[in-house]
């Protein structure tokens, strides 16, 4: 397998051209990709929209995922030129978390349960000529809805009370659009921000800064909430 250009790069993971049809998306901390495999290929089966796998060559490594090659920006990039309204980023998210919803669980016995994402936010949508799709499936685990409108609505907050995040007055809005559209899926119950404070407060990708603007981020969603 020949890689070729560096196409994105995120927190945890380097994506590189293979050719025009696919992707090479490998962690640099080598963790092991399988898990999401599973996940992925039950979410296309389903209909969600998330990059096709591809047939994986016999020099990769498990910390390496073939992906279908989107081609498009990143609903972040699209807020951020102003190709995006806040408003329209907003109803994306909140229908890409209830079309998520709508799934039945792959593994969990309890019928309330879903797929989560945990992670989506605007740097984890592509914006593609066939529509939204969403990557970054690391985080992914199955259970209350709830906990996934809690985690998005979490991160765009703790961007916005960052003093030294040029994307805060961008997130703030965002976020201010978001809530009352969560709230026609049931919004965010306290119990449900309080998991995703801890989850967060827990997640190492995060610099101690990040974490010590947890609580003021959630008192934002509070606040936003009414
Ligand atoms: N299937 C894909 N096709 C094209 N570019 C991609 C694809 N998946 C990811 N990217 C690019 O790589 C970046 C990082 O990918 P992501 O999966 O979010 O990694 P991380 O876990 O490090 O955040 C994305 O923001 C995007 O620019
Ligand atoms: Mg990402």
């Amino acid at each position: 397998m020949r890689i070729g250009q560096l196409l994105g790069t995120g927190r945890s993971a380097d994506v590189y051209a293979i050719d025009d049809a696919w992707v090479l998306r490998r962690y640099r901390d080598s963790s092991d990709a399988t898990p999401e495999l599973a996940v992925l290929s039950y979410l296309s089966a389903c209909g969600y929209p998330v990059p096709r796998l591809g047939p994986s060559p016999a020099t990769a490594t498990p910390s390496d995922m073939v992906l279908q090659r989107l081609t498009g920006p990143t609903m972040l990039k699209s807020l951020l030129s102003g190709a995006l309204s806040y408003d329209e980023g907003a109803a994306i998210l909140a229908s890409l978390l209830t079309d998520l919803h709508t799934i039945p669980a792959r593994l969990s016995l309890d019928p309330e349960d879903r797929i989560l994402h945990l992670d989506l936010h605007p740097d984890n949508v592509m914006l593609t000529a066939d529509g939204p799709v969403v990557i970054d499936w690391r985080t992914a685990a199955e259970g209350p809805p709830a906990l996934d409108r809690a985690m998005s609505s979490l991160i765009l907050a703790q961007v916005a009370v960052d003093p030294a995040s040029p994307a805060a007055t961008g997130a703030r809005s965002l976020l201010a659009a978001l809530l009352p559209r969560l709230d026609a899926q049931g919004g965010v119950p306290a119990p449900h921000l309080d998991r995703a404070r801890h989850r967060r407060s827990a997640d190492s990708n995060l610099s101690p800064r990040e974490v010590a603007l947890i609580d003021e981020a959630a008192a934002l969603i509070g606040e936003l909430s009414g």
